[in-house]
């Protein structure tokens, strides 16, 4: 269906709109990127140049690709101008009217047989298809930030999307060097909904007094092996985000207990304190603040470290059991995705499932919360004494 000269149209020349853009055309695709903000599309033409001047720079790419891809691109500010696309990634603001008029408008001006992809990390794609007349040509492509350095990408099948259509998706964006897992279309897909609990609980051990911010970060990293701990990943990710991706998911599971929101964390995104961008957020980032240290001891390591780990394999085997994914997606995603040190599967493997039941069983039945419910499939494979590979 795709070959090295299908046409890529991008809708929205943000962060993830450029960045794709810059994925395909180095990918030798001809891109044609639209935004119906003139000084959005001003900014990513200057962001490209830029981008891959400093690529050059650092030897990564040579003078000869940096013009080729200058030139496979094209800014333009009609939407028309992607009529002869054969497949369009809308990046646009994540909002489903939107969405959808962009689609149905979109779905008039291209072939019968070009895709239409959106890049949302939260909302129905079975839904913003339901916009189009032939929504089995549409599916989710979800790019993750900065789409240009993050290997993952997420397919996501909508209820009407054709079996054909997600395989040419997977193997076009397999050849554009990307990891693609495939997804069912439920919310948060798969990383933005196994990944909760590491904020989450997190967030509740903090709550607690269990821990302060710098041993929990401390214990995630130290410990456990995460590249960033909770605290200092959500001030890099901003509160406008992560705090609304949470409170998404948990609306659109109808208010599960298990994904809900951290009043903490909504408190400082009403206070504007979103993160490092704003100098202020869970830490302080402004000059000769000072930071609280953490408590290096062994014993408080080890029980944050069990919470949230646990927590995570729990939602990653939930994950399986609703067969949103293959174990193999599950334990990419997160690698790939999010940089976890291992996947969670392969991890809850090593660890052990009757130490992880023991442990979550001890959650439930300490704070009696549906939030601690354990998966089936890990009791299943508990009973079983069996592993997930
Ligand atoms: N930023 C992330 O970390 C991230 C990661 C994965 C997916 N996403 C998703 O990607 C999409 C874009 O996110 P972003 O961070 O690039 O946003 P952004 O705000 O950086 O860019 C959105 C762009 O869309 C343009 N736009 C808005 N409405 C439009 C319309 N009707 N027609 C044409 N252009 C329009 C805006 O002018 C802007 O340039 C969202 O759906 C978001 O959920 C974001």
């Amino acid at each position: 269906m795709f070959t090295k000269n299908s046409r890529i149209g991008i809708i929205g020349s943000g962060a993830m709109g450029s960045g794709i853009a810059q994925v395909a055309a180095t990918a030798s695709h001809s891109v044609i990127v639209y935004d119906n903000n003139q000084n959005s599309l001003a900014k990513a033409e200057n962001n490209l140049k830029t981008s891959l001047q400093k690529l050059v720079e650092k030897q990564k790419i040579s003078q000869n690709k940096q013009s080729e891809i200058l030139s496979n691109i094209n800014f333009v500010s009609s939407l028309s101008e992607l009529s002869n696309c054969d497949l369009v990634i809308e990046a646009i603001v994540e909002n489903l009217l939107v969405k959808k008029n962009v689609f149905s408008e979109i779905e008039k001006l291209v072939k019968d047989t070009c895709v239409l992809a959106t890049n949302t990390s939260s909302l129905s794609v079975t839904s913003i298809g339901a916009a189009c007349t032939n929504a089995n040509r549409v599916i989710g492509i979800h790019f993750f930030n900065p789409a240009t350095l993050m290997p993952l990408v997420e397919i996501i099948p909508g209820v009407a999307t054709s079996l054909n259509i997600t395989t040419a998706c997977k193997n076009l964006i397999d050849s554009w060097g990307k990891v693609t897992v495939i997804a069912k279309d439920t919310p948060g897909f798969i990383v933005n909904r196994v990944a909760r609990p590491f904020y989450s609980e997190a967030l509740r051990i903090y709550e607690e007094g269990i821990a302060n911010m710098p041993t929990i970060d401390w214990a995630m990293k130290e410990v456990a092996g995460f590249k960033m701990g909770p605290f200092e990943l959500m001030d890099l990710i901003g509160h406008d985000v992560n705090y609304i991706v949470t409170e998404t998911v948990w609306t659109q599971f109808y208010f599960d207990p298990k994904f809900k929101p951290s009043i903490s964390q909504k408190r400082l995104l009403e206070a504007g304190f979103l993160g490092k961008k704003t100098g202020r957020g869970f830490y302080d980032y402004t000059e000769n603040s000072i930071k609280e240290e953490p408590t290096k001891n062994a014993d408080i390591a080890k029980t944050i470290v069990k919470r949230i780990l646990f927590m995570l394999i729990n939602e990653a085997a939930d994950t399986l059991y609703l067969n949103i994914a293959s174990k193999e997606d599950i334990d990419l995603a997160m690698t790939k995705g999010v940089n976890y040190p291992k996947g969670l599967l392969r991890w809850a493997d090593e660890l052990g499932i009757d130490l992880i039941v023991k442990e979550l069983t001890a959650l439930k039945d300490f704070y009696e919360e549906d939030r601690y419910r354990i998966s089936p499939l890990l009791k299943q494979h508990f009973i079983m004494k069996k592993n997930f590979y």
